[in-house]
């Protein structure tokens, strides 16, 4: 049984396949955490409350931390009740079990607030969720002004890291590692989308490394304002708090209303990072990514935007569709600049109808010609938006967020539909269930340019559940879509990875990793993204955006293939052989697609430690192993050798490199190691003597 409850300790434990995660009812009445880490092996091992009293530490760890009583850790809750009493005092209530899930009931019996800990677990893969529900049990409004999931500890060491992904536009989900100091950490969002900046993810770490060492890890499942306080406790003991953030938050809870938590997973391994990202990817495989495509290999695309930008028209479109026709693209996309008065980021946003000087025949004609080429059709849309100058703007002003006799700014031009709203959530809905119901689209890319700030509701009694009900809002449209249409692809885009994270991840099939599509670039956004989110959610266009010679064709296909292909290239300005080489390509990677998509990734060499990218992906039957090695500028390196030790092969069979004719068991490829040969071929001299390279291995286990 995964769920063990111990009477006599007054424990429960959380038993996965290796990890264990317990808490139990202190004598206080509280319930308190009490181990998180490697599963004990004797059941009667796992830690209580005896000798507490010798442990300062059990005087930390609430598994429920609330603003009250003496409490110092950061609060998973802050209340304010009708009296302006702000001290919530919970105590234990009651727990329901199954095998695999727990709820914990606490209240604060005297103003009868209700408060549950919901824990699911997934004993193969190794995770364990949370959230929590609220429920206003009382005759009077219960103001909740902060409303996190999780509060995690560590026991005291000397040596945690810390592991977040941060960055920016452009450069998102870069990957930072730092000691754990005295005070505070804080990473957050406050901008209504998952951000740029940060993303819901932490890890603890004992000097792990790839393959080895204790890592602690948590994945928050939120698209908007959350935030991770990473606390270092006076006994040295550590903290981690996530949730929903408590910047501008203030919920009106009403009698007899509920209100749920966003979800954190979380885990442990004793493997290291591989593990965490392997574990991390099969679950979102597994239970995550939207049902209808989820095991599906996604198709290799052409999106127009890098070539054409907002300058779309039937005419350019249909030149394009017959280069990515010719090159094995299965889905065309028509990127920003096809509706309303739409011909630069100023003016247009907002009206969802088909400009007819860029499509005299309408939208019809060129999805027809599309598909007549054996290619799906998709659409870029930014439902969420508007720019002033817009038909919709001038109908609806009223439907911006906005404070009243204020500045609003003006990000790229647009202006924020408030999807609180109703009438809001109904527009945005039926615009893109209309578009999908008249035309025959197969793919849509989803876009939020802009931040949200000065998130003004004006006449609004209670305007900040706007943060709420933004999301449940948009979670529930995309479902909606989703159930209506289910054969449509969705891809969840932010000005780039704005809006990658676990919630739009069960409605979003994919993600539109980032708007820097730089080869060199992308190896460090994709290695920070797969950290936590499976490659075949990461789309990777080939492009031109650094020039066509910056960097080999092959180098350029070769970064992107490490996730779901696509194309963003203007083909109508390559030459035969360019296009002749790209379609190669593309024909390789449907060969190797189903194991990149879905099998199980192996970072063998990290760009950030090493002038290498290396990575290996091992099909689920394990019958076949693609491994990437890009070569990056370092000096003296013409003629480069490089050794690369696989990783989780079959040491006792025999492993066939395709097209080379050599072959090698396992067992050598793990120790020896493969030699990869940089010497000259493909290198591309540019500025300093830089070389960018790359070599592609295929190999096979001999039946
Ligand atoms: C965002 C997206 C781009 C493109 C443009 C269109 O920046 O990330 O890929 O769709 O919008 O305006």
């Amino acid at each position: 049984m995964a769920v063990k409850y111990d009477d006599k300790k007054k424990i429960w434990v959380l038993e996965t396949k290796s990890t264990a995660y317990s808490f139990g009812i202190h004598p206080s009445g509280k319930i308190k955490n009490t181990y998180w880490g490697k599963r004990i092996s004797r059941f009667e091992d796992y830690p209580a409350f005896e000798g507490y009293f010798e442990s300062p530490w059990w005087d930390w760890n609430d598994e429920y931390p609330v603003r009250g009583g003496a409490n110092q850790t950061e609060p998973c809750l802050q209340v304010v009740y009708e009296d302006e009493v702000r001290d919530v005092q919970l105590n234990y209530k009651s727990f329901e079990a199954t095998e695999q899930s727990l709820t914990i009931h606490l209240e604060d019996e005297h103003y009868q607030l209700l408060v549950s800990l919901h824990y699911q677990i997934f004993e193969n893969e190794d995770l364990i969720t949370k959230y929590v529900t609220l429920e206003n049990c009382s005759y009077s409004d219960i103001h909740v002004e902060n409303f996190k999931t999780g509060s995690f500890y560590l026991q005291p060491t000397d040596d945690y890291f810390l592991t977040h992904l941060t960055g920016m536009w452009a450069h998102e989900t870069k990957i930072v590692k730092e000691p754990i100091c005295d005070g505070k950490k804080v990473f957050e969002s406050r901008v209504g989308r998952t951000s740029h900046f940060h993303n819901p993810f932490f890890a603890i770490d004992e000097k792990a490394t790839e393959d080895t060492g204790n890592v602690w890890f948590g994945l928050l499942a939120w698209s908007s304002n959350w935030k991770t306080v990473v606390h270092k406790l006076p006994y040295e003991n550590i903290q981690i708090c996530t949730g929903l953030n408590e910047w501008d938050f203030n919920y009106a809870l009403k009698q007899g209303e509920k209100l749920a938590s966003p979800s954190v997973l979380f885990a442990f391994t004793d493997c290291g990072f591989g593990d965490m990202s392997r574990r991390l990817h099969d679950y979102e495989r597994n239970y995550i990514l939207p049902k209808q495509n989820a095991q599906k290999v996604r198709k290799v695309l052409y999106n127009s935007w890098e070539a054409t930008a907002f300058n779309v028209t039937e005419e350019n479109q249909r030149i394009l569709a017959d280069k990515a026709a010719d090159i094995g693209v299965e889905i065309f996309v028509v990127d920003d600049g096809w509706f309303g008065q739409r011909s630069s980021d100023k003016a247009g946003l907002g009206d969802w109808v088909v400009n007819e000087q860029k499509f005299p025949n309408g939208l019809e004609s060129l999805i027809e010609y599309v598909n007549s080429k054996g290619m799906d059709f998709g659409l870029w849309v930014e439902p969420e938006m508007v720019n002033p100058d817009s038909d919709l703007y001038r109908n609806h002003s009223n439907w911006i967020l906005h404070f009243p006799n204020r500045p609003r700014t003006e990000s790229r031009n647009q202006l924020i539909l408030n999807l609180a709203r109703e009438d809001v959530k109904e527009f945005v809905y039926n615009t893109v269930d209309g578009l999908l119901s008249r035309y025959n689209i197969r793919f849509i890319k989803w876009d939020m340019n802009r931040p949200i700030f000065e998130a003004g509701w004006p006449f609004e009694g209670n305007q900040r559940k706007m943060w709420m009900d933004y999301v449940t809002n948009f979670y529930d449209i995309w479902q909606r879509l989703k159930e209506k249409h289910p054969k449509v692809i969705m891809e969840s885009c932010a000005g780039g990875g704005g809006r990658i994270d676990l919630g739009i991840m069960r409605y979003a099939d994919q993600f539109w990793t980032s708007d820097n599509t730089d080869p060199y670039d992308r190896q460090f956004i994709q290695e920070g993204f797969s950290l936590c989110y499976v490659p075949k959610t990461m789309m990777c266009w080939v492009t031109d955006w650094a020039g066509k010679d910056t960097y080999p064709l092959q180098y350029r296909f070769h970064a992107a293939m490490m996730g779901s292909l696509g194309i963003g290239s203007d083909l109508s300005k390559y030459t035969e052989e360019e296009l002749e080489e790209t379609k190669k390509w593309i024909a390789f990677y449907k060969r190797i697609r189903e194991t990149v998509q879905n099998g199980s990734l192996y970072r063998l060499i990290s760009p950030r430690e090493k002038p290498f990218t290396v990575n290996q992906y091992i099909s689920n039957d394990k019958n076949e192993v693609v491994l990437f090695c890009l070569k990056n500028p370092e000096p003296l390196s013409m003629f480069k050798v490089l050794k690369v030790r696989l990783k989780g092969l079959d040491e006792h069979m025999v492993y066939e490199i395709q097209g080379s004719g050599k072959s090698y068991s396992g067992s050598y490829l793990m120790n020896r190691g493969l030699d990869v040969d940089f010497m000259q071929k493909h290198t591309v001299k540019v500025e300093k003597g830089n070389h960018f390279d790359s070599r592609v291995f295929v190999l096979k286990k001999r039946k």
